[in-house]
Order: structure tokens, then C-alpha cells, then sequence
């Protein structure tokens, strides 16, 4: 790749996948591979900022990944309050916003707590805008947007016909974020698993068999070539 002609994609989301398939690999409990994939999240983030990749987004729990054993869940969220209570400082001083999507409402109360106070204790950091997804599920984002735009309209605030692409996202979680150039997910697996289907659209889809607790400012660095090599062509027929 031709380093001065590269594109830094706006926005990267990554689907982080392979916490228990490297526990399992070192015959070790599931929990210390996401306790592992805690450290590849601070290790992205970090790298995110330095490259100057303005929009970073990592799906950290899914809508569904509540029908894994209690056990897990209970360390999956518990995982979540350290990072919060322990990085605010670091985000601060690394000028890095945090902010959440997902359903809040079913989430413990404390957790909720931690996350707006995160929110705001970060919310003047411009360097990276960096997005949690939990309890975030695409399907339901989508349909969240059509409820809220059908209250609207039985209210009479809008009529039908103002429902266009552009007034829809802007109703979904995501609002205020571009859509992302590049989705990675890690682990070999080819799928979304309800990981931002709207905002996908016109995404690359690019996928690393490295396992999430292994990822790298080299494995971020590998999937930004990769992006580089393809041609975006939004329709159109790619010849200028
Ligand atoms: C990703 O790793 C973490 C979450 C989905 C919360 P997994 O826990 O899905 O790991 P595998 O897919 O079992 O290896
Ligand atoms: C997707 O991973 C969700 C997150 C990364 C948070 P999963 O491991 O839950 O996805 P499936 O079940 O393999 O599709
Ligand atoms: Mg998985």
C-alpha cells in the first residue's frame, strides 16, 4: 500500500468475537478470555487514537447474548463496571468520548449509573468519539425508529411521506454518527449477528481469523490495508 495515498476509514466498528475460543484453546474458563478481550479493547482504543481514526464503535454485548449461561452474563457485565470505574482517566487523558448504544432499560441500575456518568465525565473529548454497543441488537434499533416515527405521525407532527432514509436514521441509537466505512470481526466468523444492519449499508466487511483477546495495533493496522485495497463504489460503476 502506498502509505501517503491511504484512506483512514471515518469510522470503524468491530464485531469482537473468539473471548472463549482462546480461553478454551489454553484450557482456561471462559471469563479470563473476556478478561483478556478487556485488554485488546484498551489496546484498539489506544491505537484508534494515535492513527486519527475519528469514529471508533466495538459490539461489546448483543441483544441476544443474554441467552448464554447467567454465569457468563453476570461476567460479562461485571467486566464492564471495572472497565468503566477504572478508564475514565485514561479516556480523559487520551481526549476520548465514550458513549453508549443499546437498551438501556434492561440493564442493573449501577451499571446504568456508570455509563452516564462516563458519558459525561468524558463528554468534552473530541480525539475519538468511542461507542460501546450493549444490549444493542440492529433489529431492534430498526424497529425502536419505526415507533418512534409512527408516534409522530398518529400525532400528528409529520406526515407520512417525511419518513425518508434520512429522517429514519436520524431516529436510530446511532444518530449523530456517520455510518461506518469499515466493519472488522475477528475469529473467522462470516456474519453480523444483528450488529448494525441499517448503518451497514455500504460498509466493508472485512474478517480476521484472529481471535479477539490477540487483537492488535498490527491486526488494526492489517484490516485498514485491506480496506485500502478495495473499491467503494456505492452503486455506481467505479469509473470516474
Ligand atoms: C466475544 O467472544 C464476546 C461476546 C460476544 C460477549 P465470545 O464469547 O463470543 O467467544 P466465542 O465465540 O465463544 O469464541
Ligand atoms: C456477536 O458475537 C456479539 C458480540 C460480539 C457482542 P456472538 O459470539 O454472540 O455471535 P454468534 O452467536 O456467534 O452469532
Ligand atoms: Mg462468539
Amino acid at each position: 500500500m502506498d502509505a501517503a495515498a491511504a484512506v483512514l476509514p471515518q469510522h470503524i466498528a468491530i464485531i469482537m468475537d473468539g473471548n472463549g475460543r482462546w480461553a478454551k484453546s489454553r484450557y482456561l474458563p471462559r471469563a479470563l478470555g473476556h478478561r483478556e478481550g478487556a485488554e485488546a479493547v484498551r489496546r484498539t482504543v489506544t491505537a484508534c487514537g494515535e492513527l486519527g481514526v475519528p469514529y471508533l464503535t466495538l459490539f461489546a454485548f448483543s441483544s441476544e447474548n443474554w441467552k448464554r449461561p447467567a454465569d457468563e452474563v453476570d461476567d460479562l457485565m461485571w467486566l464492564l463496571r471495572s472497565y468503566l470505574q477504572r478508564e475514565v482517566n485514561e479516556l480523559n487523558r487520551q481526549r476520548v468520548r465514550i458513549g453508549f448504544i443499546g437498551e438501556r432499560s434492561a440493564l442493573a441500575p449501577d451499571l446504568v449509573s456508570l455509563i452516564e456518568n462516563a458519558e459525561m465525565q468524558t463528554r468534552q473529548n473530541d480525539r475519538l468519539i468511542f461507542t460501546i454497543a450493549v444490549n444493542y441488537g440492529g433489529q431492534h434499533d430498526i424497529v425502536a425508529a419505526a415507533q418512534r416515527l409512527a408516534r409522530e405521525v398518529a400525532a400528528g407532527h409529520m406526515q407520512p411521506d417525511q419518513i425518508t432514509p434520512e429522517s429514519f436514521a436520524a431516529h436510530l441509537m446511532t444518530t449523530g454518527l456517520p455510518d461506518p466505512d469499515l466493519i472488522i470481526r475477528t475469529s473467522g466468523e462470516q456474519r453480523l449477528s444483528n450488529f448494525m444492519l441499517w448503518q451497514a449499508a455500504y460498509s466493508e466487511l472485512i474478517f480476521l481469523d484472529t481471535l479477539w483477546p490477540d487483537f492488535s495495533r498490527q491486526s488494526l493496522e492489517q484490516a485498514i490495508e485491506l480496506f485500502n485495497r478495495r473499491e467503494r463504489r456505492f452503486g455506481a460503476t467505479g469509473e470516474s
